[in-house]
């Protein structure tokens, strides 16, 4: 299955009608279904297969199933009621109706749940969720089991790995004709395409502490903005409230607690064994998670510590229904049967992204998003619980359908235009510091302005490797983020103002940023209708 750049390129003319970008489950789904069309689909990423952010995840998929009773319209009110205003009531219905059908896909691509005595999957809660509809897999590995589901039925499908796209390129009408990409050695290479699928997954690198693995730096985002594409809700960065803390300082991925620990009983206690969400929302511990967060985030300033506790001793058979966690704290030296774990917020899910329809389809002919780097409109200011890997799953295959179909009534692209060769990219590490310190849970005018000098005074860097297209990813990523964040003078879902409280009105809408002629940041309202 795998072919590196090289074999796949060299001296050859292949040419797609499709390339995925990413091997998530949003990319894999889109790269299944493109085949299935019958399309020539290639698939690229930048590590291998298995790297990305779906395997982390342990949650599981938000599904309503038959005879739970459990409702859709349910699960579609929780879900318009953690995006505190700002879900596209249309998306949400369309993605979550879709979803048992496509979870009912992925069982017969080999997915297997875990389920009770009488083989009906298990369900469990999270956040914001008012029934249990949840299944999950290996307890708390649930990301891992879809990913090798889909990769193992993707067998056959040519993946260029370790290969990073350095630009979407574009004919002189502006629609989409290749990607440029760099194999492993920093040899550079172009892949002519009629049609390209970001699903990189998301930024959580752009901070110095999150639940993302190294490769989630933005990457889909930052071509997408390249390329001419319209973003909407940028500022929403949801933090999960809990992930294992590491001690002062600590940095880079940290693992995560999943929110079903607190769904089968869990509760948080601050240093002094007070509980921290009495009194600040009905749901109590299973809040929506930006409220959670920010919870915790107020009680660790009022007790001067940087963290909280998860007390989950009253869990029986831990260590079997969450291994995971389990396995982490047990590298700590905690025992969560017995210890309660301590746990801190950390950037976790990136609500906004390129603008989408429910098909993937973006502001540019030819470019199509879907996975975490997209922006249906699902999530709005604060993505409810797992309902994420049920949105790869549906919006992937719907793109993939989304690009037959175009390509069936539009011409093929012309030759693409020139390649930039340099790109704005700043010290990862000075990047990490600014955001964490200014573009986190608790934003003001004068430290997002900082944040965004910053960025703005970005050196040019020449693009020799993956380093370099990751830092100029983050870089533009980190400025378009900041335009919107300093626009929102209000608190909504995730993007917590400390000078602007509460939400206003007049912001109960979406906000949309794209690059202007000389790559900066600009806010383009009204929102830019998505195309074929
Ligand atoms: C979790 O298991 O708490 C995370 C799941 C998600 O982010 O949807």
């Amino acid at each position: 299955m795998i072919s590196p750049a090289e074999d796949l390129l060299a001296g050859s003319s292949i040419s797609a009608d499709l390339v995925v970008v990413g091997t998530g489950v949003a990319g894999l789904s889109a790269a299944l279904r493109a085949r299935e069309l019958g399309l020539r689909v290639v698939v690229v990423t930048k590590a291998a297969i298995d790297d990305g952010n779906t395997r982390w995840a342990q949650g599981g998929v938000a599904v309503v199933l038959p005879g739970t009773g459990d409702s859709v319209a349910a699960h579609i009110r929780d879900t318009m009621v953690a995006g505190a205003g700002l879900c596209d009531e249309i998306a949400v219905r369309e993605i979550l109706a879709a979803g048992p059908a496509a979870v009912a896909a992925l069982r017969e691509r080999g997915a297997v749940f875990d389920a009770g005595p009488d083989g009906a999957p298990e369900l469990t809660r999270e956040g914001g969720h008012t029934a249990l509809r949840i299944i999950h897999s290996g307890g708390d590995a649930t990301g891992a089991e879809v990913q090798r589901a889909l990769a193992a039925t993707a067998a056959g499908i040519p993946v260029l790995e370790r290969t990073v796209v350095t630009e979407v390129l574009r004919d002189d009408a502006g629609a989409v004709a290749g990607i440029a990409l760099l194999g492993a050695d920093g040899e550079s290479a172009v892949l002519p395409a009629r049609a390209v699928l970001l699903a990189t997954g998301g930024l959580g690198q752009l901070y110095t502490a999150t639940t993302n693995p190294e490769v989630a730096t933005g990457d889909g985002l930052a071509l997408a903005l390249r390329a001419g594409a319209a973003a909407s809700d940028l500022e929403f960065v949801q933090f999960h409230p809990t992930v294992l803390h590491g001690g002062p300082g600590s940095r880079g991925r940290r693992p995560l607690v999943t929110e079903a620990v607190r769904g089968e009983g869990a509760v948080l206690l601050d240093v002094n064994g007070a509980p921290v969400t009495t009194g600040v929302h009905p749901l109590g511990d299973l809040a929506p998670r930006d409220v959670v967060a920010a919870a915790i985030t107020r009680r660790m300033a009022a007790t001067a510590t940087d963290h909280v506790l998860l007390d989950a001793t009253g869990i029986s058979g831990f260590a079997r229904r969450f291994p995971t966690v389990w396995a982490a704290c047990a590298a700590a030296g905690i025992d969560p049967a017995t210890d309660p774990i301590p746990v801190t917020p950390a950037a976790h899910y990136h609500c906004g992204g390129v603008r989408t329809d429910t098909s993937g389809r973006t502001t540019v002919p030819g470019l199509y998003a879907a996975g975490e780097v997209a922006r249906t409109g699902l999530h709005g200011a604060n993505r409810l619980a797992s309902n994420s890997l049920l949105e790869g799953l549906v919006v992937g295959t719907a793109a993939a359908t989304a690009v037959a179909r175009d390509q069936a009534v539009t011409s093929p692209p012309g030759p693409p235009r020139a390649l930039a060769t340099s790109q704005p990219a700043l010290d990862r590490d000075d990047l990490q510091r600014a955001m964490s310190a200014h573009a986190g849970i608790g934003r003001d005018t004068a430290g997002l302005e900082s944040a965004a000098a910053l960025v703005a005074g970005a050196p040019q860097r020449h693009i020799r490797g993956v380093a370099d297209a990751e830092d100029a990813a983050l870089t533009v990523v980190a400025a378009a983020l900041l335009c919107a964040a300093t626009a929102r003078t209000e608190t909504r879902g995730c993007h917590v103002r400390t000078d602007h409280q509460g939400s206003a009105k007049r912001w109960r809408r979406s906000s949309t940023v794209v690059l202007d002629a000389a790559g900066r940041p600009v806010l383009d309202e009204p929102a830019t209708a998505v195309v074929a």
